[in-house]
């Protein structure tokens, strides 16, 4: 799937951008159930539907996201997507590695805001070491003007940055990395079933949609086992949170 030259490019730089991983049928397959769960507000009250930019209010989402689509459609999986994404992980971390965890980030028509650089890692338990990617999969055509990804190449051997939730407002589950040097990024277009492929502490970022239609993205992560850290390692970013989303995972749990 990936070429030698790309796999090589993908240690170097942290990140790979691939033109097709599935066809326009398994797209249109895709988007139709994508659709349909964002637009029916599943996973809200379990906390796994809430708004990743914006203090989670229904009626003005910024950034909606879902975790674990595949649990909620489980259908999403009957296609060849998880199948190819599973290989691709393989080729580029070794067959030891899995793929499996989902999650959907959509950025509405117009006014879906900007998801500003960070590293995934920073979202993650401080105390253990990851080898892990994101495979982010659009369900249109990514454009710099719908939000494409962007990269830092090389920022995936930085350590985990200082991050902050967005704008310093803890009600907000999205983080923003404190002052990171962007001067060398560069934006990803690629077409509708293709993909980007990222690791845990590679630098990214993805414009706000200036478009008439909406952005929509599934990813899917992998990575092989993750370690037991030394160090005493902390995220205070991730303890300062005061997030309706979490409120609500909470309260559903407690309930179960
Ligand atoms: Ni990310």
């Amino acid at each position: 799937m990936a070429t030698d030259a790309q796999i090589e490019a993908f240690h170097r730089d942290g990140f790979l951008a691939l033109e097709r991983l599935i066809d326009q049928e398994e797209v249109a397959r895709l988007r139709e159930i994508y659709d349909r769960l964002f637009a029916s507000r599943v996973g809200y009250e379990k906390g796994d539907r809430f708004d990743l930019a914006g203090t989670d209010e229904a009626d003005q989402e910024a950034l909606p996201q879902l975790l674990g689509p595949s649990n909620y459609a489980p259908e999403l999986k009957d296609g060849p997507t998880y199948a190819a994404v599973d290989a691709l992980v393989k080729q580029l971390l070794g067959p030891t590695a899995w793929s499996g965890g989902d999650h959907a980030i959509l950025k509405p028509a117009r006014h879906g805001s900007e998801t500003p650089w960070h590293q995934d890692e920073a979202y993650w338990d401080p105390s253990l070491d990851y080898t892990s990617v994101s495979v982010w999969i659009p369900l249109q055509d990514a454009t710099p003007e719908n939000g494409c990804l962007c990269f830092v190449p090389g920022s995936h051997r930085l350590e985990v940055m200082e991050h902050r939730s967005i704008g310093g407002d803890r009600r907000i589950h999205g983080l923003e990395a404190v002052l990171p040097d962007v001067s060398r990024a560069v934006a990803c277009p690629i077409p509708a079933g293709g993909c980007t492929v990222h690791l845990s502490r590679t630098l990214h970022y993805a414009g706000p949609n200036r478009t008439d239609h909406p952005r929509r993205a599934l990813i899917i992560g992998g990575g092989v086992e993750a370690t037991k850290r030394t160090d005493n390692r902390r995220f205070p970013w991730n303890e300062a949170k005061e997030t309706a989303r979490q409120a609500r995972a909470d309260d559903s749990a407690s309930r179960d």
